[in-house]
């Protein structure tokens, strides 16, 4: 809660290009709740240099994910939209958090070791200690809902561990999140591998629909979708690359599981896969004439970021004071 209003956090990697599943898994879902909830967006640049990144292409990440947010629904001056790096609040609750995390729980996080399997040469204590952080960012602003994809959902689940923590020694100190994970689209799968989750870090450009592919890249990599033996449109759980299209669909048609098999009974993979690579495509494409528009009105976003990065440094240093005196640091002298 702040101000009396429940609050939520969320936020992405300015890394690689924004894909299908972080739409469906999340960004869609954020524009459905600005009116209940006090709403904080963020780019979260201090996570991505866990991995090494070009400095001139990861300040073009940023804005262009930043720019992003706004294009696909998120009214600035309604939610608050900003990059992590421009509040400062973020890293100083990081290090008090750290102090309240266990190597041992850490340790256990299955995007951590699939991380550091997959940069081995780069295995820093950023990448390890990155759910702290992200604790941080979640706690700073009370938030009593965190909408994110399945894959966040053990960081959550440590946030509240490690804000229960602290509220046992110092009182009711933060709000425990709880995650809020739609039923469907929580888990996009891979076009290539449908056993894996479609990911940004994926070196097969096919496995991805990025948010910026045009139509005829959107149907040629349906249509190039692995699917399943058999040829009937069935979402089953020994179907899983049939199953990720029909959830695809449904959510980019608004029809259901059941609406979507029984429209395409007695018909081929072949033409379901178009269906789907069309329903994408006319989906995105308004998004995609917005970030065009916006990407050129450079005042605008510039207004943006400075506007909202003020109003999320208020609302956070609001709780990091709060924690820094329960802990015990001395005052500042005016
Ligand atoms: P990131 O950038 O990997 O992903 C952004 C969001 O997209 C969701 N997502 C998916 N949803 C469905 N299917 C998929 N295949 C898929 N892949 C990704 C993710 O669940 C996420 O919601 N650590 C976070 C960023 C972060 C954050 C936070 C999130 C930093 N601080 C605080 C919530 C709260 C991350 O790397 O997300």
């Amino acid at each position: 809660m702040l101000n009396g209003k429940k609050s939520l956090f969320s936020g992405m990697q300015a890394t690689g290009t924004l894909h299908l599943g972080n739409y469906l898994g999340a960004l869609k879902n954020w524009v459905e709740l600005e009116d209940d909830y006090e709403t904080f967006y963020c780019v979260v640049d201090l996570h991505s240099i866990t991995v090494r990144q070009d400095p001139a292409e990861l300040r073009r990440k940023a804005r262009a994910l930043l720019t992003l947010y706004i294009a696909a629904g998120l009214n600035p001056e309604k939610n608050c939209i900003y990059y992590q790096s421009h509040v400062p609040a973020h890293a100083e609750l990081n290090w008090i958090l750290n102090c309240f995390t266990y190597m041992g729980e850490l340790s256990r996080m299955t995007q951590y070791k699939d991380k550091a399997s997959k940069n081995e040469d780069n295995i820093n204590a950023g990448l390890f200690t990155y759910p702290v952080l992200m604790a941080a960012d979640i706690l700073l602003f009370q938030s009593d809902i965190v909408p994110v994809g399945d894959d966040q959902k053990q960081h959550i689940e440590i946030t509240r561990d490690i804000a229960q923590r602290f509220n046992s020694v110092y009182g009711e100190v933060f709000t425990i999140p709880e995650p809020y994970i739609k039923r469907t689209g929580a888990r996009i799968m891979s076009l290539q591998e449908p056993t894996k989750k479609m990911s940004k870090s994926d070196d097969n450009e096919n496995a991805s629909i990025f948010l910026l592919d045009n139509t005829d890249t959107i149907i040629r990599k349906f249509k190039r979708a692995v699917t399943d033996s058999g040829s009937e449109i069935i979402h089953s759980n020994d179907k899983p690359g049939i199953s990720n299209l029909i959830e695809i669909y449904g959510i980019a048609t608004g029809k259901s599981i059941d609406e979507t098999m029984k429209e395409f009974e007695g018909k081929g993979y072949g033409e379901f896969k178009i269906a789907v690579g069309e329903s994408v495509a006319s989906m995105l494409k308004p998004i995609q004439d917005k970030y065009e528009e916006l990407s050129k009105d450079k005042t605008y976003i510039d207004g943006v970021i400075k506007s909202n990065a003020e109003k999320a440094s208020y609302f956070a240093n609001k709780t990091l004071r709060k924690v820094q005196k329960k802990i015990g640091f001395p005052e500042k002298i005016k």
